[in-house]
């Protein structure tokens, strides 16, 4: 019945066992739940971990795969992870951030005058003129540390790495952050080219390495995400994601506006419906014959059978359903997909716990229900 789903899948070289991926998601926990909270989902049956926003450089949030207390972390997660019979790919993330613009609200934000949901817009005004006026030798800095850390992403035991699309690759990428007079900015194929640099990087340095690259859409009509590639120019973007080297997309919506817009609740004007962002993998699916994982609201196995066995996506990705439960692959193969907690999409304590720090939760755990 659900055949497809429980069918392996070459995804640029690498064999996952099923169609079924955890989306790259900070949980915010402190290390030994968070690797509790992984390996459960690992021997819940899914066929590859991403984690979510490793840093690329030495400095940055999170584990550091430049210490050896972080490496060491991860080479604990691997051998974790691949003892539960899963990948684990490693999402390489550089923020685009100005940490200068950020020091000024941190009195406030410690004083509670501004909350972290008043914070974010302040944060995203800053994106275009510091994206727009990076320096070019910090532009290749940068753009190296993706080949670097690719190599110790490599050496903790990672199976593939995913170059995090949104985020700086994102703000290079899009004509309303992005208003650089260097070969960095302009006309489109400029705007990808730090993106398409970044992979090159990692091939460079990885010839045989797995390279996802995580492709964030911005729509108009109505405007959503403001990072990404504006859908009329995934023609140009992806050819060239194509030719650096990546071997998949994982295609969502893009970055920079609210979270709630990429992290969907069920009530969402937009988005709040079964498979929301799938349109846009139809649109990459006309432009490049490598797999295509989709994510978003993916939780029914009906619907995501119908979706793989038509051929419209390779593979799903899902964070908050197996959250929510981290069997959902194991109850689907045994048939009993009743026995599923269908993630509600409600938000309350997984991008809720995020955000008032106490850490990504479920309302089904501690015997919660919605
Ligand atoms: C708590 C939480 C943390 C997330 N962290 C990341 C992240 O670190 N990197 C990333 O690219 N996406 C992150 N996401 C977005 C998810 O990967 C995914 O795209 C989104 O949640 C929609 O999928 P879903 O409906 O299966 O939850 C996060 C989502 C949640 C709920
Ligand atoms: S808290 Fe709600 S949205 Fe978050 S994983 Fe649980 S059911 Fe899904």
């Amino acid at each position: 019945m659900y055949d497809t789903i429980l069918s392996p899948l070459n995804y640029g070289g690498l064999t996952l066992k099923n169609r079924i991926i955890f989306a790259p998601t900070s949980m915010g926990l402190p290390r030994g739940q968070w690797l509790e909270r992984l390996k459960a989902i690992a021997a819940g049956g899914c066929a590859m971990i991403v984690i979510g926003d490793i840093p690329v450089g030495k400095h940055g949030f999170g584990a550091s795969l430049y210490s050896r207390k972080g490496l060491e972390f991860y080479q604990e997660l691997a051998r974790v992870v691949h003892g539960e019979g899963c990948l684990l790919c490693a999402q390489l993330h550089q923020s685009d951030s100005d940490l200068k613009a950020m020091l000024k609200y941190v009195p406030s934000v410690l004083t509670k005058r501004i909350s972290m949901e008043q914070l974010r817009p302040l944060l995203n005004e800053q994106v275009g003129p510091y994206i727009t006026s990076l320096p070019e030798k910090k532009v290749r800095e940068i753009i190296h540390s993706f080949g670097q850390a690719a190599v110790r992403a490599r050496e903790a035991g990672f199976d593939m790495v995913q170059v995090h699309g949104d985020r700086m690759c994102g703000s290079f990428s899009s004509s309303l952050y992005n208003n650089r007079r260097d070969e960095y900015g302009g006309s489109p194929e400029n705007r990808a080219r730090f993106a398409v640099e970044a992979i090159q990087a990692v091939r460079e340095q990885l010839p045989d390495l797995p390279i996802d690259y995580k492709l964030a859409v911005r729509q108009e009509a109505p405007h959503y995400g403001n990072a990404g590639v504006l859908e009329e120019e995934l023609k140009v973007f992806v050819p060239l994601l194509e030719q650096a080297g990546a071997t998949s997309f994982h295609v969502t919506l893009a970055n920079h506006g609210s979270l709630t817009d990429t992290i969907p609740p069920a009530n969402h004007p937009e988005f709040g419906a079964e498979g929301c962002f799938l349109k846009f993998c139809d649109q990459v699916r006309q432009l490049t014959e490598l797999p295509i994982c989709g994510v978003g609201g993916l939780t029914d196995p009906d619907f995501v059978e119908t979706q793989l066995a038509s051929g419209r996506i390779d593979c799903v990705a899902m964070s908050r359903q197996l959250i929510a439960d981290p069997d959902w692959p194991r109850k689907v193969a045994a048939g009993e997909p009743e026995r599923i907690h269908r993630c509600v999409r409600c938000n309350q304590r997984c991008l809720g716990g995020m955000m008032s720090h106490q850490g990504v939760h479920c309302i089904y755990e501690k015997g919660e229900t919605k």
